[in-house]
């Protein structure tokens, strides 16, 4: 799991969902504002891990309808030119790939036309590198702004990390 959240402290979604894959075997949860605060991604070592992995979840709150900035650094650096695409080297050819988001805001605000705008640079990204995109797993009302909301909050959060589990058990 490609893991940013900027503030892990005070997350509710990303939080639960990461720990619960983390206690999972055979996962590797790589919370990238942890390893490279000063964003300066090491590369190698990205791609190392991409390689040993089957299945990619990439796991982030979003940010303005995108993703936090440290990982659109990452997929700059990383899914570079000579290691992910280009000529013969299609190094993360077949791997799966996997959206997986929380949104801060209700259903009602992101219809399924919003959610395909979302999930368009990753799906192409995939698709560019030979890779299969299976599918997103999100989940909305993502806040904390009073106990109510919160409660709602983990409660949506355990249900998305239970759907993801669903989903890689199933591979
Ligand atoms: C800089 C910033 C931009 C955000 N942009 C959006 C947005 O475009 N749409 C939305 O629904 N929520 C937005 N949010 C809310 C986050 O998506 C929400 O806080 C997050 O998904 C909750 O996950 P967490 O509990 O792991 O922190 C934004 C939050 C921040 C800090």
């Amino acid at each position: 799991m490609i893991l940013t959240h900027p503030k892990i402290d005070e997350s509710i979604g990303n939080r639960i969902i990461s720990n619960v894959i983390a206690k999972q075997e055979n996962t590797e949860v790589r919370h990238l504002d942890k390893l490279y605060p000063d964003f300066k991604i090491n590369i190698k070592a990205e791609q190392e891990a991409l390689l040993k992995a089957d299945t990619i979840i990439i796991q982030y709150p979003i940010f303005w309808y995108s993703t936090p900035a440290i990982l659109k650094q990452w997929i700059d650096q990383v899914i570079q030119f000579g290691f992910a695409f280009g000529d013969d080297n299609y190094n993360l050819e077949g791997k799966k790939l996997i959206a997986s988001f929380t949104i801060g805001s209700p259903v009602k605000d992101y219809p399924q036309e919003i959610i395909d705008k979302i999930i368009f640079h990753l799906q192409g990204l995939a698709e560019y590198c030979k890779m299969e995109y299976v599918g997103e797993i999100f989940c909305n009302d993502i806040n904390g702004y009073s106990d109510g909301a919160k409660e709602n909050a983990i409660k949506a959060a355990n249900n998305h990390a239970q759907k993801l589990l669903k989903l890689i058990n199933s591979f």
